[in-house]
């Protein structure tokens, strides 16, 4: 993950806020009035949910740059290659499914339709922070990962989940070079799996992932880099000892397992003290664990986090 300094994107432009909260009242109408009342076809993107109990209390980030400010080295290193190449190559997410397997009692290999259940959807909005030291406030759609895995049965042997990005050159150009060991390939240990802020996410701002974002399915994980929030997933694995992940594969010393936000462990080439909010000038002070430590911080007791970063 390289570090862009003058092409960031400035974030003058309206925030999509107050047409987001329109939304939401729109959306309120429920899914049926919603779509009677706009004429919008049973198919449209938008995505009805209810309002999670995380939500982080701060300005969203613009629409606009989410979802063209991204990192999806399967679709260009840069951070605006995606949202550019994506409407070429990534045009079609569905439809779409999932293999579970592994160490558990049900390995399935579901549809997006059989694996989200529209009423699981929640809204969370997540403080989110990437290893580049930039960050973002993301009003996300998503179900709690831990609802999900459940349902598969995961046995006493299942210490790690897995997850494992689509292999498609043809609609993931990125592939076609040797950037990174593809498919990229995630792991969460299992309580952090379970824990209820993890979210498999569908959906953003209230509509449903725009490819360069990891349509249709992806991991979010606030606490962590955002390398860890794996895209486009097709596989879940739940094992008995941890993988090695696409990215500690490629620089190991740069990018650990655990990958907890902390602003005590310096990445070998920058600090990770402070970070950028995306549409803010001055820079502020990274918090342990992104701010969630009264969540997560009993999940490593014990553990050195220097040594497990
Ligand atoms: N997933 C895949 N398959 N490929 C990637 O290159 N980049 C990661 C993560 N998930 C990446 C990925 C990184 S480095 C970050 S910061 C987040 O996606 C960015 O998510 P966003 O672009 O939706 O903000």
């Amino acid at each position: 993950m390289l570090i862009r300094t003058g092409t960031d994107i400035r974030s003058s432009e309206v925030t999509d806020r107050s047409l987001w909260l329109d939304r939401r009242r729109f959306l309120a109408l429920g899914a049926a009035g919603a779509l009677a009342l706009s004429g919008v076809p049973a198919h449209a993107a938008s995505l009805s949910t209810v309002r999670g109990k995380f939500a982080a209390d701060e300005p969203l980030t613009p629409m606009k740059d989410v979802t063209t400010y991204t990192n999806f080295y399967e679709l260009g290193t840069d951070k605006s290659d995606p949202a550019q190449l994506a409407p070429s190559y990534f045009t079609k997410v569905k439809p779409w499914s999932v293999a579970v397997e592994g160490e558990c009692a049900k390995p399935a290999t579901l549809g997006y339709e059989d694996l989200i259940k529209p009423h699981q959807l929640e809204e969370r909005i997540y403080r989110m922070r990437c290893v580049e030291a930039w960050s973002m406030v993301i009003p996300w759609v998503g179900v709690p990962l831990g609802d999900i895995l459940r349902r598969f049965e995961p046995s006493s042997k299942a210490k790690y989940v897995v997850f494992t990005t689509l292999q498609d050159p043809e609609r993931l150009p990125g592939q076609r070079r040797a950037i990174l060991d593809w498919p990229y390939v995630e792991a969460l240990r299992m309580d952090e799996a379970m824990h209820p802020l993890t979210l498999l996410a569908v959906g953003l701002y209230g509509e449903e992932l725009l490819p360069q974002n990891g349509a249709p399915i992806r991991l979010v994980v606030p606490w962590k880099y955002g390398f860890k929030g794996i895209k486009s997933i097709v596989g879940i694995r739940f094992t008995e000892t941890p993988p090695r992940t696409a990215w500690m594969k490629a620089a190991a010393r740069e990018y650990g397992f655990y990958a907890n936000v902390n602003p005590a462990v310096d990445h070998p080439r920058w600090s990770q003290a402070s970070e950028r909010r995306i549409g803010e000038f001055l820079k502020r002070k990274t918090l342990p664990f992104n701010g969630y430590a009264e969540q997560v911080a009993s999940l490593y007791s014990g553990m050195d986090l220097a040594v497990n970063y």
